[in-house]
C-alpha cells in the first residue's frame, strides 16, 4: 500500500466535521457502493473512503468506472447534507476540485472535469436519506497517470500532463479539505457562491451544443441555479433534466445528467 496522508486530511478535517474519520481501503467493489451501504445500515458519520482499487468502479447512467490501481485516485466522501437547494452541487465540486488542481482544468457541465478536451476526471453524487437526515456521497476518480483510450472515442487525460510528478495521495492532499469547506458552504450559500468560478472553467460556453431530442443550440452557460441555458433560434432553453444529454456538435462525447444528486436511499 501506498502512504496516504491520512493524518493530514484528518487535522484539518475533523474541525468542520465533529466525528469525520478517512479510511484507506487496498481494494473495495466501489468507494459510493460501500459508503451508501453504510448509511442505509446506520453507519452515517462522516466519512473520507479511498480505495486503491475499485473492483466494481461506478459512473453516472449505470457506467462502469474502470481504472488501474496506482493509475488514478478514486474516493468518496459522505456527510450530513441539508442545503435549500441541491441544485448545482455536482459543478460546485467540479469548482473546488478543479481549484485545487490546476487553472487549465476546464469543467463539462454537469459533472465531469476535462482538459484539452478530454475526459480527466468524473464525479458521481448520490444521496441516502436515514433517520429523516440526508446524506450525500460525493465520489470523485481522477485519471493519474497516462492509460490508453480502452475503445473510447476519446482517449482520457491525466494529471501528469498538467503536473508531471504528482502521484494519488499527493493529489488527494491537495483536494480533501477544500472539498469539504466547499461542500459547507455550498450547505450555507448554494450554486451561488460558486457560479463565478464556474464560468471561468466552463467548458460548454459558447460552443455549438446538440442535445438528446435533436435541438442544436449555442452554450451559453448556466443560470444561477446551475442549470444549463441553451440558446436556440427562438429561445433560451435552460437545461437541468436527467433525462436531456448535450454534446458539442462534432463531439464524440454526451453527457446526461441533473447538476443536482439523486436519492437512492430511504
Ligand atoms: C462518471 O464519470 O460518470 C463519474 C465517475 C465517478 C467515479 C468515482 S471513483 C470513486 C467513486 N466510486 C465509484 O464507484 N465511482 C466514483
Amino acid at each position: 500500500m501506498q502512504r496516504w496522508p491520512a493524518e493530514a486530511i484528518w487535522q484539518a478535517v475533523e474541525p468542520l466535521l465533529p466525528a469525520f474519520s478517512v479510511e484507506i481501503l487496498p481494494e473495495i467493489d466501489s468507494t459510493n457502493t460501500e459508503l451508501m451501504r453504510r448509511i442505509r445500515a446506520g453507519r452515517a458519520e462522516p466519512t473520507l473512503l479511498v480505495a486503491e482499487r475499485q473492483t466494481a468502479g461506478r459512473g453516472r447512467l449505470g457506467r462502469q468506472w474502470q481504472a488501474d490501481a496506482g493509475a488514478s485516485l478514486t474516493f468518496s466522501l459522505s456527510l450530513p447534507l441539508a442545503p435549500q437547494d441541491w441544485s448545482g452541487l455536482s459543478l460546485a465540486v467540479g469548482v473546488s476540485v478543479a481549484d485545487s488542481l490546476h487553472s487549465a482544468i476546464k469543467i463539462k457541465w454537469p459533472n465531469d472535469l476535462w482538459l484539452d478536451d478530454r475526459k480527466l476526471a468524473g464525479i458521481l453524487i448520490e444521496t441516502a436519506s436515514i433517520e429523516g437526515q440526508r446524506h450525500a456521497v460525493i465520489g470523485v476518480g481522477i485519471n493519474i497517470t497516462p492509460r490508453a483510450g480502452d475503445g473510447m472515442s476519446t482517449p482520457p487525460a491525466s494529471l501528469q500532463e498538467l503536473l508531471p510528478e504528482i502521484g494519488a495521495a499527493e493529489t488527494l492532499e491537495r483536494i480533501a479539505a477544500p472539498l469539504v469547506k466547499a461542500v459547507l458552504a455550498f450547505e450555507r450559500s448554494g450554486f451561488e457562491a460558486f457560479r463565478a468560478a464556474f464560468a471561468r472553467r466552463d467548458l460548454l460556453k459558447g460552443r455549438p451544443l446538440v442535445t438528446s431530442d435533436g435541438t442544436n443550440g449555442m452554450g451559453q452557460g448556466v443560470d444561477e441555479t446551475g442549470a444549463l441555458l441553451l440558446a436556440t433560434g427562438a429561445e433560451v432553453r435552460k437545461i437541468s433534466s436527467a433525462e436531456v444529454s448535450v454534446r458539442p456538435v462534432g463531439g464524440s462525447f454526451d453527457t446526461t445528467a441533473s447538476t443536482a444528486p439523486r436519492p437512492q436511499g430511504s
